[in-house]
């Protein structure tokens, strides 16, 4: 069953890989994603060292990042997008893999396994961090932004998107803060969480709006998610915010 259900949703994402690109193509979508993924990595030093992307769809991250790295792997089971990510990044020294990330058996390890909206998409989570867990260097940290449940207006958009947007998979489900931390804490990690993106997640997954409208809307919101994150988590309202970060590293008896 689990395989079915991840079969469908590699065959989803083959089939909506032009539009999905088309979001890292849309400038103010851009702004959105790429703040998404420095906010994620904002705790890191820098730059990263060897950095495994896993479900790195078109492989965009690499381009934000702008080789703020040593190494970039980043590994999809959507050939669609794996194949644009080579096409696009055919003159960087990024590297992209084609396969479910269960079955990635190499030895190469790195300092940090990312994951973007992704751990919601896999069907055996703790399976699937054993596999990252061998992944990372002595120290090495897994970083994951997912959405999450729990500021009920944002679960009502949620579910009016589900409705209304044919690329939106049916079996996804955002886990609570809570749930997430216990996965990781019962895969032998230690966790941080941080919330992110309140004004600005709508930006990076919605392409309807007019550039003139969303370009500058998606600037002012640049500018004003991180103090509004910043309010979420000495408030203890992280619930609020669309996404959490973990911060996962492996505990010493992990
Ligand atoms: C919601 S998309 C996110 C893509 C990208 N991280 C981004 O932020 O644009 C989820 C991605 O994870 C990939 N994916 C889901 N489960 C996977 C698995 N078990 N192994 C490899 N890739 C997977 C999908 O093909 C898809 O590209």
């Amino acid at each position: 069953m689990p395989r079915r259900i991840e079969e469908a949703d590699k065959a989803l994402f083959d089939s909506i890989a032009d539009s999905y690109v088309a979001k890292d193509l849309t400038p103010y979508c851009r702004i959105a994603r790429s703040l998404r993924l420095t906010r994620s990595l904002r705790h890191l030093a820098r730059p990263i060292g060897r950095l495994l992307e896993v479900g790195c769809g078109a492989g965009f991250s690499a381009e934000y990042l702008a080789g703020d790295y040593g190494r970039y792997v980043g590994v999809d089971y959507s050939e669609k997008l794996i194949a644009y990510a080579r096409a696009r990044h055919a003159s960087s020294a990024a590297e992209f893999v084609c396969r479910n990330i269960k079955d990635l058996d190499d030895t190469d390890t790195f300092d940090v396994v990312l994951l973007i909206g992704v751990l919601h998409h896999i069907q055996d989570v703790p399976a699937a961090l054993e596999q990252m867990k061998q992944r990372l260097r002595p120290g090495g940290v897994i970083v994951a932004n997912e959405p999450q449940r729990g500021n009920p207006l944002i679960s009502v958009l949620r579910r009016i998107r589900k409705r209304t947007d044919a690329n939106y998979s049916d079996d996804q489900v955002a886990f609570s803060a809570a749930e997430i931390e216990r996965i990781f804490a019962d895969c032998g990690f230690d966790t941080r969480i941080f919330p992110q993106g309140l004004l600005t997640t709508p930006l990076a997954e919605t392409r309807f709006l007019p550039s003139i409208v969303g370009f500058p809307l998606s600037l002012i919101c640049r500018w004003l998610d991180p103090a509004l994150e910043t309010v979420l988590s000495v408030t203890g309202l992280r619930r609020l915010a669309w996404n959490v970060v973990i911060l996962a590293r492996v505990r010493d008896d992990g």
